[in-house]
């Protein structure tokens, strides 16, 4: 099937189709999501928390990213990758930010970025989008700012929220992230604007959604915030079969006639 583009997004808002989009950071995960017909994959800064065991995203570099979204665009042939701009990877200069979204595309195989801020990133999303870069954004509860913010906290500022989305639509960007805010807020963006929204803790009137792909699998266990629904629990059930191999392994079981070279 044909890979999906920033106009099939527009289309699917167009006609009231859900777009799906999930994380990813290596080939077997994308090569899932791309099997199973996920539209989006964001390769998310997100791999600091759920792959490198941070507790924020701040540390993740830029070199970190390519590396994660080559990984990633070779498992795709349907699904759109999004590589995710780590911080401070656009917010010093405008020359430095082109250059950084540039490598997504030219040395990773990314068919877009996205970075985070709604009004005082806009310059940025211009300036990448005239050197034919797409640019997704997030306005909302934006991670690399969990400083700023004082924690990972929902934010309510609906008038500065609204203001944010129709700035980076009219910046050019192509979709924008909505994370942690009020649904009915998130519906009133939605409605205004004519680009796709994706929401992740902004209820369920967004243009798509979006979950970290760890989270809904349940691969780490410990804090899963309210807007995470678990799908499987893999860690579970990879535990179930560790201790089956532990136990074999000791008792001498594993390995049987099945798996041994005679
Ligand atoms: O890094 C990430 O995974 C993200 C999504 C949660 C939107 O930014
Ligand atoms: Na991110």
């Amino acid at each position: 099937s044909k890979k999906i583009t920033t106009s099939s997004l527009m289309k699917m808002k167009q006609e009231g189709k859900k777009i799906t989009a999930l994380t990813a950071y290596d080939y077997p995960s994308a090569a899932m999501l791309d099997r199973a017909g996920i539209d989006v994959i964001l390769v998310g800064d997100s791999v600091g928390m759920a792959v490198q065991g941070w507790d924020t995203t701040l540390p993740v570099t830029m070199d970190e990213m390519i590396y994660h979204t080559k990984l990633v665009t070779r498992a795709c042939t349907r699904s759109m990758v999004v590589g995710d701009m780590p911080f401070m990877s656009y917010q010093s200069s405008l020359d430095k930010a082109v250059e950084n979204a540039g490598r997504f595309l030219k040395e990773a195989g990314a068919t877009a970025v996205k970075l985070e801020g709604g009004a005082a990133v806009c310059p940025a999303i211009s300036a990448m989008v005239n050197s034919g870069i797409p640019v997704q954004a997030h306005i909302g509860l934006t991670p690399q700012s969990v400083h700023q913010m004082g924690g990972f906290k929902v934010q309510r500022d609906e008038e500065r929220l609204l203001k944010d989305a129709r700035e980076v639509e009219a910046a050019g960007a192509f979709s924008v992230v909505l994370e942690g805010i009020p649904s009915s807020i998130a519906k009133k963006i939605t409605q205004a604007l004519t680009i796709p929204t994706i929401g992740i803790g902004a209820g369920p009137s967004c243009d798509g959604q979006i979950l970290v792909f760890h989270d809904m699998l349940g691969i780490n266990d410990g804090f899963i915030p309210k807007f995470v629904k678990k799908y499987v629990d893999i860690a579970a059930l990879a535990a179930q079969g560790l201790n089956e191999y532990i136990k074999e392994v000791q008792e001498g079981s594993f390995p049987s006639q099945a798996h041994e070279y005679k």
